[in-house]
């Protein structure tokens, strides 16, 4: 089933499939459309961890929507406390949603909770598997990630300062071998500001994978 991609704006996207929606790290300041956590439809929100740019509307989207959050267990426990509904998970688990399976894969980055840790997330929603690096470092054994659950899409931060530039996330490209790339988490803010054409540009010569640059605002449908 095809799904779709809606960029909101830094890291915070959603993907709509089988007439449910996912969110990832909402966070909706400065996004081009205005959208207010009021306005977001949500079945299921991801967060990757707690610094504000991740975090900041996810537990009001939650709370409106009745939706699970899907987490990091010292994430969760603090959702649980704000009257969320969340999944707990860890690094390296696996847990079969109904939409499908989704792995809590390594993040080196902070958590912005106390014994937390940054992670990322391969997801199967629906039949559209991606995975979402969330905010990293490069790291060799992102390698690993398609030989456990291969995945089309990998929705990658290029920014830089806080997390890969685009020449770690080219290198991001070459270990993980989806068949689309996304870049986000650049252009927010002067110190992530790149370009993320050059970007394209430098994975495609270097990779089979194709890379979607999506601004925020924008919708891109996956196959
Ligand atoms: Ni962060
Ligand atoms: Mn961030």
């Amino acid at each position: 089933m095809s799904a779709k991609f809606h960029f909101i704006n830094h890291a915070c996207f959603t993907i709509e499939s089988n007439g449910k929606t996912a969110i990832f790290d909402p966070f909706l300041e400065g996004n081009p459309e205005g959208l207010k956590a009021n306005d977001i439809k949500a079945d299921y929100v991801f967060v990757s961890h707690a610094h504000f740019d991740h975090i900041a509307d996810a537990f009001a989207i939650a709370k409106k929507n009745n939706a699970t959050i899907i987490t990091t267990a010292e994430i969760a426990n603090l959702a649980g406390e704000n009257g969320c509904n969340a999944h707990a998970m860890h690094l390296g688990g696996t847990f079969q949603f109904p939409f499908g399976k989704v792995r809590i894969a390594m993040a080196f980055h902070g958590s912005g909770i106390a014994g937390g840790h940054a992670c990322g997330f391969v997801v199967d929603f629906y039949g559209t598997k991606l995975y979402y690096a969330g905010d990293t470092a490069l790291f060799s054994d992102m390698q690993l990630l398609q030989r456990q659950d291969a995945f089309d899409y990998a929705v990658l931060p290029i920014g830089g300062n806080f997390t890969m530039d685009p020449k770690d996330a080219t290198i991001a490209a070459e270990f993980l071998q989806a068949k689309y790339v996304i870049p986000v988490h650049y252009n927010t803010w002067p110190p992530i500001k790149q370009d993320a054409n050059a970007f394209k540009q430098d994975v495609e010569q270097k990779t089979k994978s194709k890379v979607l640059v999506v601004n925020p605002g924008e919708t891109v449908e996956l196959k």
